[in-house]
């Protein structure tokens, strides 16, 4: 199909969410033409339903006896042996300036403690109160709000959809291919392209990702060449809010709760987390989530969909936590005077788009941030609130890098980069969903992947026409591809990864993590 438009930057930055508009404002400091192009409408990405808050150590090495070293430690513990420490340290010591330029130069409110400092709770993995929170529980959205202020004036194409990278001949990227809100094709011609996209939820049944995450960068970035990893770590929050036969974006029912003092109880009244792990019910997530799994398995009468995460003695909390209030007020629970119902749900990719130091990927000309990108922080299960962090940090590395990598004369010219003309298996979204929910989510085994793999293939068809909705379906099969292949391969449980075949951690075969790379006509 020929392209009926064009346009030209320095930077396209795909995606709006913190990692997108955090670069794309950096870079506009810096003095770069940016275009941001957007699926939805600018401020319609995952993150403003992030609840919990943002974990930083603001004061340096020493602030009220946490120190951005013990902030590692609790990164390195929670990734299962994965993380790359110099990654960890690098965006944990970043930390402390990016949100003092969110509150500084964009003008984020975070909500206020004692003595002049901002208040600050408690989430899984975490060993003390180190993370600041916005509007009770609504950090997500004060972050997005502040950032969308800041961003007046930023060409932002909305309702666009980022199809396919533009390689030169060479094999480096030089824009994207998109489908403006009608379906008409164009192109974005720049020397660097930042995938800013998020992440992939709605490759399960349930989730707490809007619609909007399916995971198009990654299956971007895997079309241009560039490698992935650490895809098999999907991480399911423990508690997002249960309704019978639940599909879609679920109610998020942050952890901060829990660090406000809740339990998670089962349907006798019995306290999930006693006896797991030393750090209780504020254990990492994906042991509290497959601790969780494992007592609704064990149900007497059989399994059970849920379980409860008893509130009723956070103190004040209809003032604490309005969001996660209100959402339990729609299916008529008060939390203050009865246990929320509560489930697992896919929630965030620890793996993604390998990125180096400024995003740079695999792939000359083609930058990633934020949940799309792997950059070594997550491990294999990623410590709670440590994504706006990353977002926010590698926003404004990424920013730094394009500029760097512009006055070097290191990019391509975009002129010649085209479009590789190709077909797109499109699996039905509903089967994906399906069998990603019964056979790649928390407990996988051999066979369940082989079954997953084989409906998969069996419901894919191959498709050119291009719809916003078949360019998000085909990033989902590809994606659910990837990931299942990842899954297989890894004959271990660690972290986010939970094998029945492999219940045990085998550090002697797999502290390591898998690349997966496709050739890039996509094959
Ligand atoms: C939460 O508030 O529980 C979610 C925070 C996160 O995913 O880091």
């Amino acid at each position: 199909k020929t392209a009926e438009w064009e346009a030209r930057a320095d930077l396209v930055v795909v995606g709006s969410g913190v990692a997108g508009l955090t670069a794309a404002l950096r870079a506009r400091e810096l003095g770069l033409r940016v275009l941001v192009v957007t699926k939805a409408a600018v401020e319609d990405g995952n993150t403003r339903w992030a609840q919990g808050g943002v974990a930083v150590v603001l004061d340096g090495e020493h602030d009220e006896g946490d120190s951005v070293s013990q902030h590692i430690q609790d990164t390195l513990a929670a990734g299962a042996g994965l993380c790359e420490p110099a990654a960890v340290s690098e965006i944990l010591h970043a930390g402390p300036a990016a949100v003092s330029w969110l509150i500084q130069a964009c003008g984020a409110r975070f909500d206020p403690g004692e003595n002049g400092h901002l208040a600050r709770t408690r989430e899984g993995g975490h060993s003390t109160f180190r993370v600041i929170h916005a509007g009770g529980d609504a950090t997500g959205a004060e972050v997005e709000r502040a950032l969308v202020a800041r961003a007046g004036g930023l060409p932002v194409l909305e309702r666009h959809i980022a199809v396919d990278a533009l390689l030169t001949p060479r094999g480096d990227v030089g824009g994207v291919s998109v489908l403006d809100p009608d379906g008409v094709p164009g192109r974005l011609r720049a020397p660097a392209v930042l995938l800013a996209t998020g992440g992939l939820g709605q490759l399960y049944s349930a989730t707490s990702n809007p619609e909007i995450a399916t995971g198009d960068g990654l299956a971007l970035a895997l079309r241009a060449g560039a490698p992935a990893a650490d895809l098999e770590f999907v991480q399911f929050h423990p508690t997002v809010l249960y309704t019978p036969g639940a599909r879609g974006r679920c109610p998020l029912i942050t952890e901060a709760v829990r660090g406000e003092g809740a339990v998670l109880v089962d349907g006798a009244g019995r306290p999930v987390m006693r006896g797991v792990h030393p750090l209780g019910d504020l254990a990492p997530r994906d042991v509290v989530s497959a601790a969780i799994t494992r007592r609704m398995a064990g149900a007497p009468g059989g399994i059970d969909d849920h379980v409860f995460l008893d509130a009723t003695a956070v103190p004040g909390f209809a003032e604490r936590f309005p969001t996660v209030f209100a959402a339990c007020a729609v299916i008529g629970v008060d939390p203050r005077e009865e246990p929320i119902p509560v489930t697992p749900a896919a929630h965030f990719a620890c793996g993604g788009v390998v990125a180096g130091a400024g995003g740079r990927t695999g792939v000359r000309g083609l930058y990633a941030t934020g949940e799309v990108a792997r950059t070594g922080l997550h491990g294999a299960n990623r410590l709670a609130s440590n994504s706006l962090l990353e977002g926010l940090t590698g926003g404004i590395a990424a920013a730094g890098a394009v500029a760097a990598d512009l006055a070097r004369g290191l990019l391509a010219d975009p002129s010649r980069a085209r479009e590789r003309e190709r077909v797109f298996p499109v699996a039905d979204r509903d089967a994906l969903q399906r069998v990603m929910t019964s056979y790649a989510a928390i407990g996988r085994d051999a066979e369940g992947l082989a079954v997953a793999g084989s409906v998969l293939d069996l419901s894919t068809k191959d498709s050119q026409r291009k719809t916003h909705r078949m360019v998000e379906d085909a990033a989902l099969t590809l994606v659910a591809q990837a990931l299942i292949a990842a899954a297989a391969r890894r004959t271990e449980s660690r972290g986010c990864h939970v094998r029945h075949d492999f219940p045990g951690r085998d550090d002697e075969s797999w502290r390591r993590s898998q690349l997966i790379r496709l050739n890039p006509s996509g094959q």
